[in-house]
């Protein structure tokens, strides 16, 4: 880790010895904020589609870390089964966590269904992280103490604007586009949680990372031809996963006992060091309309069965 970067972060009052369950977290911001909460003596599971990936991520920070306690738990956010055996895990176990930071996204993905018929980028980034939130509240909501929820959204979320027939485009499918409505239904999501968290010990934050070089941007622009040049551009402009991770170490500062969303404090903020800003909403109108929809959809089959809402 750059010197730099962690003596900023260094006097920062982040409690240590909490467990935090990442959901991703084999690379990118994912793995460099594990590596800034290590330093913090968490416990952490990482929560992977690739088992293979999450033990060879689990591998490189034990050589940094040997007493570091991780665990690797298998979920595959776009299996629906998958997140309910998760969930049911968690709560079997007991586990006793403190931060639940979802990170995993897709981003400009080629046009695939999720469960539903849902289009994989608008379930991955948006609908799975809603599901994870409905089966977990409630035992979260148990825990004798503070639990951090953090979403992670993007500066291209005030692009977006979610509407129902995002869950199914079908023909009319843009890749762009898909990933700036998704971030915006989370940042929707957020607003959500925060009217239901108002009395509770769960405490809602989303993060920025900021435009960040990491595996998410090498896949969807694979060094091919006009491809190569862009990930140079990318290279050049972005800032590095070690600092857009500090968004989210900036959220678990014991200073922040309030919902509020964190990102970079540069130009548009797309790189720099974290600040808190305002969320901008004025493309959230009409997300109830759009909860309303995701339960009509989750109700259809067996969600309901499983216990949703
Ligand atoms: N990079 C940026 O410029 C940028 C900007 C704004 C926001 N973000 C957000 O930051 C977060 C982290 O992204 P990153 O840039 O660090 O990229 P990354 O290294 O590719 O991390 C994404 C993580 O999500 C996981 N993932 C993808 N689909 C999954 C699924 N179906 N089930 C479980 N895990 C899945 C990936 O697993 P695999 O390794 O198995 O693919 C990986 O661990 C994402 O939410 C992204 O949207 C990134």
């Amino acid at each position: 880790m750059s010197e730099k970067i962690e003596s900023y972060a260094k006097s920062w009052n982040v409690p240590s010895h909490k467990t935090m369950i990442i959901t991703g977290g084999n690379s990118g911001v994912g793995f460099e904020l594990i590596r800034h909460v290590l330093r913090r003596d968490y416990r952490i599971i990482m929560a992977v589609r690739s088992l293979e990936r999450g033990n060879k991520a689990r591998e490189k920070l034990l050589e940094e870390f040997p007493s570091a306690q991780i665990e690797v738990w298998h979920l595959d956010l776009a299996s629906l089964d998958g997140i309910h055996s998760f969930c049911e895990k968690v709560i079997r176990d007991g586990v006793d966590f403190d931060v639940f930071y979802c990170n995993a996204g897709v981003y400009r993905i080629p046009y695939q269904e999720g469960p539903y018929g849902v289009e994989m980028t608008v379930w991955v980034n948006f609908v799975a992280n809603y599901v994870l939130y409905e089966k977990l509240r409630e035992y979260a909501g148990s825990l004798p103490h503070q639990v951090r929820w953090i979403q992670t959204s993007s500066v291209v979320a005030r692009f977006g604007k979610f509407k129902e027939s995002d869950f199914f485009p079908g023909e009319r499918y843009n890749k762009i586009k898909a990933y700036e409505n998704s971030k915006a239904a989370v940042n929707g999501l957020f607003l959500r949680m925060v009217e239901d968290c108002r009395n509770s010990n769960i405490l809602p934050l989303t993060v920025h990372p900021g435009t960040t070089h990491t595996p998410l941007i090498e896949k969807a622009y694979p060094k091919k031809g006009i491809n190569r040049a862009a990930q140079i551009f990318v290279r050049s402009i972005f800032h590095s996963p070690e600092k857009a991770s500090l968004s989210t170490l900036y959220v678990l500062r014991e200073e922040i006992q309030q919902p509020c969303f964190c990102g970079p404090r540069g130009l548009f903020h797309m790189s720099g060091y974290p600040k808190i800003y305002k969320l901008y909403k004025g493309n959230l109108k009409g997300m109830d309309k759009i909860f309303a929809k995701l339960k009509e959809i989750l109700a259809e089959t067996e969600y309901k069965d499983k216990g949703g809402c």
